[in-house]
């Protein structure tokens, strides 16, 4: 295990907006773990939408918490240190972790909480790790919220959706949720664009549509399914797309939420609505994140990464991930093939 150096090479932005070009390459102090944290050598790192949504002032005024400011919360590396009160791991450990708000992953090092710091297992590469963490947590806590209880094939989840649609299912999210669906035991219907109809299928999708044609714009299952559950990972549907594709009792579970959606789902909670929209924002849990990391472990669920970049190239990253058209999930690796 290497001693951490003084400083480190990361990219940072230190105002709202600027895209690609707003991250700036720096050398900084190595921050140090305080109470509850552990110093992770890092050697990937996955970027999520919600990285550069933050930069451009979609949450403002809470995040980021500071200027300037490292983003990327998703990270696999290496334990070099740890913050007092830290039992559960020890210098060495090689680990998945999730550390946001607060990021830090576009760097040679971050501190990462304890608490959200997972054994990383050696058949699971630091790619492969660093992918999970978001992306993969929040497919499964859609599914989850949509009532699916059990991943073991589908005997335990009597009570549960059968038939799932996943929107935007050839992205970060989407490609994990139709996995995870297919684990579950359910029908899954999915969206994507014409280039990966292929590639979802792939994943165990028993139907893909094109959602640039009719039908696909409309969401129909080609078997005539009603959606018990909806895993909805694209932006901009507006909720009477979705009645004529409903079961009579079905949940849509939305990551991106608008006020108007947020509106409509309290006004359907009230009143006991059968079709109910469910507004959805990742509590990332330590547990999930062992269980993901095993699942891939056993074979059962794979990351498909899109690109990898190295740290020398995050910028090329961050374009990509904002252009949208993302296969799987957009990788920046320490230390890679590439790096000076
Ligand atoms: N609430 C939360 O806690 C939470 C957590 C994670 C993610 N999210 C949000 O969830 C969304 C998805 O995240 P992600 O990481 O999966 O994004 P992503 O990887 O960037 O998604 C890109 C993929 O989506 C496809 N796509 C885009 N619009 C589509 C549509 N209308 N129908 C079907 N496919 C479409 C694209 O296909 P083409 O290239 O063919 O267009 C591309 O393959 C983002 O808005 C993100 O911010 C929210």
């Amino acid at each position: 295990m290497a001693a951490p150096k003084k400083t480190m090479r990361a990219f940072q932005y230190d105002k709202y907006g600027g895209g690609a070009e707003g991250l700036k390459p720096v050398e900084v102090p190595v921050p140090s773990p305080k109470k509850g944290e552990v110093l992770l050598k890092l050697e990937a790192a996955s970027i999520n939408p919600i990285d550069w949504k933050i930069q451009k002032g979609m949450v403002r005024p809470f995040l980021p918490w500071k200027f300037p400011f490292i983003p990327v919360g998703d990270m696999s590396g290496e334990v070099v240190e740890l913050g007092s009160g830290v039992t559960n791991l020890k210098p060495g450990d090689k680990v998945i972790s999730i550390s946001f708000p607060t990021g830090g992953g576009l760097a040679e090092y971050a501190v990462a909480p304890a608490s959200l710091t997972v054994a990383r297992p050696p058949e699971v590469s630091a790619a492969e790790g660093a992918s999970l963490p978001t992306a993969a947590s929040t497919a499964l806590q859609q599914l989850k919220a949509a009532g699916v209880s059990s991943f073991d094939g589908g005997s335990s989840n009597a009570g549960g959706p059968k038939n799932v649609l996943v929107t935007a299912a050839s992205g970060g999210v989407g490609h994990y949720a139709v996995q995870l669906a297919k684990l579950a035991g359910l029908h899954v219907t999915a969206t994507c664009g014409a280039r990966n109809l292929g590639f979802v299928a792939g994943l165990g999708a028993d139907e893909v549509l094109d959602y640039k044609t009719p039908e696909g714009a409309a969401m129909r299952s080609p078997s005539g399914a009603r959606y018990d559950a909806v895993i909805h990972c694209a932006t901009g549907t507006p909720w009477p797309a979705f009645a004529p594709v409903l079961a009579e009792k079905a949940t849509v579970v939305d990551v991106t939420p608008g006020v108007a959606a947020a509106a409509r789902s309290f006004l359907q909670k009230v009143t006991l609505a059968k079709q109910r929209l469910v507004p959805l924002v990742l509590i990332p849990k330590k547990e999930e994140m062992e269980w993901l990391a095993e699942m891939t472990r056993q074979g059962k669920l794979r990351t498909v990464i899109d690109s990898r970049f190295p740290l020398s190239r995050a910028r090329e990253a961050w374009a990509k991930s904002i252009e949208g058209h993302a296969t799987g999930k957009i990788v920046v690796e320490m230390g890679g093939e590439g790096e000076e």
